[in-house]
């Protein structure tokens, strides 16, 4: 009967050594030590034959609910220790990026306008939307554009055959009346967008493209606030070398009204000197009145400019139609 005496202390220790062992190969080690075939505990047990038919029973409840006790442990600690094994060594950054799509990618359009919108929400401009079927009014009249401006002439403007007056927006600028008409100053928006003009196709036309326009309308907006942010953005776009130039210019819907042009060396590779990029201006206080705003009280900028014609400079392409064949040569690239 003496070696029963030993299941405690054995017990003991050997539930302190799993509950302390450092990582899961001295657990394993520590475990065999004492159950496995050769262990301390296992030649405990083969002592059991030893005793008396009476003693049986009694001993070995004894044994097995220290083995059960022990296993416990060992379980536990098991767990304790796989888990730790899991956790980063670090602490986890959840500003790194996540990780690439697997499958396809990005047309190169949709990637400059996501970049220049990413741009411009840094500075506290939001995404609105118009239709692409248009009327008149937001296309031309409310934008103070004259009724024999050459841009209304069915020559230039895609009219929809059922009903003269609906037509394909010949810019975003519908936008800009769109959302004035329904909200209070401050504005500030940007609308990426479809549009649609009677051209032919050649290397730097097509009857349909996308631009960008901009709306700032607040107290006190000037043209040295369009100066900066569109130099913020064009910069973030193309490099930080990139120089602009405003020239005037005449657009109905702004008064005084610019164009900007662009340089830096990759326009000087072209053989360039300055390349037109976008139209702008401060809105006319026509406009501001035809959607209810009070002109002594607000003013405000707006720009547009042509998204291709970005991603051209920005990925040195010359011919605009591969934008729009679906060339899996042309769109792996990007
Ligand atoms: N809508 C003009 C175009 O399509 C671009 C433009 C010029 C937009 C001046 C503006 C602006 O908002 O102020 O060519």
């Amino acid at each position: 009967m003496s070696f029963l005496n030993e299941v405690e202390p054995l017990k003991n220790a050997a539930m302190e050594e799993f509950s302390k062992a450092a990582d899961l190969a001295a657990l394993e080690q520590a475990k065999s030590s004492y159950l496995g075939a050769n262990g301390k505990f296992t030649a405990l047990l083969r002592q059991m034959g030893s005793l008396s038919k009476e003693e049986k029973p009694a001993a070995g409840k004894l044994i097995n609910v220290a083995k059960g006790e022990m296993e416990a442990v060992l379980s536990k600690r098991r767990t304790e220790l796989e888990m730790s094994a899991s956790l980063p060594k670090e602490p986890t950054d959840f500003t790194l990026p996540g990780r690439r799509r697997t499958i396809g990618r990005l047309h190169p359009l949709t990637q400059v306008t996501n970049d220049i919108v990413r741009s411009f929400r840094k500075i506290g401009f939001v995404v609105a939307d118009g239709p692409e079927i248009e009327d008149e009014y937001h296309c031309f009249d409310a934008l103070n554009t004259p009724h024999d401006h050459p841009a209304r002439d069915l020559q230039d403007t895609f009219y929809l055959e059922e009903n003269q007056k609906k037509l394909l927006r010949t810019h975003t600028s519908s936008v800009q009346i769109r959302v004035m008409a329904k909200q209070q100053p401050p504005v500030r928006i940007i609308v990426p967008g479809r549009v649609y003009r009677r051209d032919n196709a050649d290397a730097t036309h097509n009857p349909t493209f996308h631009q960008i326009e901009g709306l700032y309308v607040d107290k006190n907006v000037t043209v040295g606030d369009l100066k900066g942010t569109v130099e913020f953005v064009f910069k973030e776009l193309l490099g930080s070398e990139v120089k602009l130039r405003f020239r005037p210019h005449y657009f109905s819907y702004t008064e005084p009204s610019f164009e900007i042009d662009f340089t830096s060396p990759m326009v000087k590779k072209m053989g360039k000197e300055w390349l037109e990029i976008a139209g702008c201006g401060m809105v006319h206080p026509k406009v501001l009145q035809e959607v209810g705003y009070n002109p002594d009280q607000w003013t405000g900028w707006a720009f547009g400019f042509g998204i291709e014609r970005i991603a051209m400079i920005r990925y040195d392409i010359t011919d605009i139609r591969l934008f729009y064949e679906n060339d899996m040569r042309f769109l792996k690239q990007f």
